[in-house]
């Protein structure tokens, strides 16, 4: 299959195909934080995003969400459809940490009374802020599609949160990305891997992601390792093909 190269990103390079509207991902070993002041590198980071993104998008495809996968191709790359992506970021949250911590001024950890969406807007150049609905519409993202985002952010939360649970993983937060495919409807997109949500150790309160590498405390590399081997490990609820 010929590719082509259409982006190149922090973390992964997304390639065009001989095949319509196909696309593939390819994650990289590379780790970049702080809107890519800090840079890092393991051997194998694009194999986990990649293998656990493929193995959380078919959970969820079979739960019923649609999502942008359609296969994974290779240990770093997925094929997935080709959509417009909307320029937002939507982060769902279960428990205080990162920048909501220091928003509310809690304690790392605290528990929220219900879930928390964030809706920030996608731009490097001005470090994603978190936008309202009303700063979206200047920008030309529409109310209905805001609702969708977190229509599909707490419906992905209502599968994921147990589903990690039952892994021993508290889900603390994560983020996701929305796209339209071609026929307008709105789906999941972009990945979902310890570079993009929190899991922490139900146990031990052990952090098992991006985390480690955001703040230098090692073992990032078992961590993810970790990470995979408990989301490709087949659960009692038969999460797994
Ligand atoms: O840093 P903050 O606490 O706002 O991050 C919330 C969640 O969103 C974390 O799981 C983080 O990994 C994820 N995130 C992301 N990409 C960003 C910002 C946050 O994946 N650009």
């Amino acid at each position: 299959m010929s590719e082509r190269l259409l982006y190149e990103g922090k973390a992964k390079r997304i390639f065009a195909t001989d095949e319509e509207g196909v696309l593939l991902h390819r994650y990289k070993d590379d780790a970049t934080a702080f809107n890519a002041q800090k840079r890092g590198s393991w051997v194998g980071k694009g194999r986990t995003n990649a293998t656990m993104s493929a193995a959380l998008f078919k959970f969820l495809e079979s739960r019923g969400v649609a999502t942008h996968f359609i296969e994974q191709v290779d240990d770093e790359t997925i094929k997935t459809k080709k959509l417009q992506m909307l320029p937002v970021e939507v982060i769902v949250r279960n428990v205080a940490a990162g920048s909501l911590a220091k928003r509310l001024g809690y304690e790392e950890g605290t528990p929220l009374k219900s879930t928390i969406i964030e809706l920030c807007y996608k731009s490097d150049e001005l470090g994603d802020p978190m936008f309202n609905w009303y700063h979206f519409r200047e920008v030309g993202v529409a109310d209905e599609e805001l609702k969708r985002c977190e229509e599909i952010g707490l419906g992905v939360n209502e599968l994921l949160y147990p589903f990690f649970d039952e892994k021993g993983v508290l889900l603390v937060d994560f983020k996701i990305e929305v796209g339209r495919d071609e026929g307008g409807e709105l789906m999941l997109a972009d990945e979902i891997s310890p570079d993009t949500c929190r899991f922490w150790d139900k146990e031990s309160g052990e952090k098992l992601d991006k985390d480690r590498f955001r703040q230098d405390m090692g073992g990032v590399e078992q961590a993810y390792e970790e990470m995979l081997r408990r989301v490709t490990h087949m659960g009692p609820m038969g999460t797994m093909e």
